[in-house]
């Protein structure tokens, strides 16, 4: 693990250079500031931010100091309220549990939106997070609900369920990485009803995605499109990738936790195995920066001037954590502490001079469409604070 000796930071007035102990990344007025004391300022600007019904806090643009707000139907409308539940766990400090009781709510409609795949992500990372804390038949209602809202994406002569409905002209049923992630709500749902259907379609999905989705070196593809008629293969692609041949950093980061977390609840050895080739494809990856947090692809010619993905990275550490727990690789921890490691130092934590209810800069969401380059994104700290939680665990 590389030791964060020399790091700086900026406060106000001056940047200082200062050699730390580990754990003390900047020193003023021979005032010690810990990673511990920064990530904690940081989290109390969650609970500052006002509860609001109609827009959820997303990412910020730090040359405009604009806060990108969305509503329920954005794939990122659950993440708040997790965060929420997961400083809650992580701190034992009943504010969060509050907020995230008020923000928990706002993801709820879209338990019966069946528009994208995206409500895996919409409902599980609030309803599923606050399950974990409160043992409530309401938040269970929500989660079995969006289970079978998504079902309905699913068809069985591919065997997938549908990403996404834009872009018809050019697709005829695509099916991206990012979607393994839902699948969580479904395994959860058929434990919480007893009913196989969910755990079923989830199967199906990630036995589909094994076959079609990885290229020979195990790394994957983002888009395959498939004819809905036959099943077949129509093409292999991107829409968030350098290229239909590149290395996606955050897709190869939701495949590495897609089938970890598959493997959890099927204990199907493919599923690891698919798990392990992907981590070490990324691990060993010969454009992966010292410091372990990717840039945004991994095959952008641009490279090393190209923005980073701390969201992707963050993705990997969770996922490898859990990865360490079935396989005793000590790679897999190492590597996901290297990462923690890297974004607790003052590079990554977000400044706190800018009240914004983020933690961690250095995201990167759309680079083809120019959006949400190398900014706090809400998703990098929701799995870095899954990570912290599992890291204690
Ligand atoms: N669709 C989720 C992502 O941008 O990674």
């Amino acid at each position: 693990m590389k030791n964060v000796n020399f790091v700086s930071l900026t406060l106000g007035f001056a940047s200082l250079m200062t050699a730390c102990k580990p754990g003390i990344i900047a020193q003023k007025n021979n005032t010690a500031v810990s990673t511990e004391k920064l990530l904690e300022t940081r989290y109390k600007m969650l609970l500052d931010y006002p509860v609001d019904s109609m827009s959820m806090p997303r990412s910020m643009n730090l040359k405009t100091n604009e806060i990108r707000k969305v509503p329920s139907k954005d794939w990122t409308s659950g993440f708040f309220a997790g965060n929420l539940w997961q400083l809650y766990r992580l701190t034992g400090d009943s504010r969060y549990k509050e907020q995230a009781q008020k923000w928990t709510p706002f993801s709820k409609k879209e338990s019966v939106n069946s528009n994208s795949h995206d409500v895996g992500f919409k409902v599980f990372c609030s309803f599923g997070e606050a399950l974990k804390v409160e043992n409530k038949k309401e938040y269970e209602a929500v989660i079995i609900k969006g289970a079978e809202t998504l079902c309905t994406r699913f068809n069985p002569k591919v065997g997938s369920i549908r990403s996404w409905d834009f872009n018809k002209e050019i697709w005829d049923y695509p099916v991206i990485i990012d979607n393994m992630m839902n699948l969580e709500l479904l395994f959860e749902a058929s434990k919480i009803s007893g009913n196989p259907k969910y755990r079923d379609v989830a199967i199906k999905h990630a036995n589909t995605t094994l076959k079609n989705q990885f290229r020979d070196d195990n790394s994957c593809y983002h888009v395959i499109d498939y004819n809905p008629t036959t099943g077949a293969v129509r093409k292999k692609t991107t829409l968030q990738g350098y290229n239909d041949d590149s290395v996606w950093a955050r897709g190869q980061a939701w495949a590495v936790y897609g089938f970890t977390m598959s493997y959890r609840y099927t204990k199907d050895s493919a599923y690891l195995n698919q798990a392990e080739g992907t981590a070490h494809f990324f691990m060993a990856h010969k454009n992966l920066p010292e410091d372990g947090i990717p840039y945004w692809d991994l095959k952008d010619p641009g490279i090393p001037n190209s923005p980073r993905d701390v969201s992707a990275a963050m993705v990997m550490a969770s996922a490898l954590y859990e990865l360490y727990t079935y396989t005793q690789n000590q790679s897999y921890l190492a590597f996901a502490d290297k990462l923690m490691a890297s974004v607790q130092s003052d590079k990554y934590i977000l400044s706190t001079a800018i009240n914004a209810p983020f933690l961690l800069d250095h995201s990167t969401g759309n680079w083809p469409k120019h959006d949400e380059i190398d900014e706090p994104i809400i998703y990098a700290d929701y799995y870095f604070l899954e990570a912290l939680l599992r890291k204690r665990s």
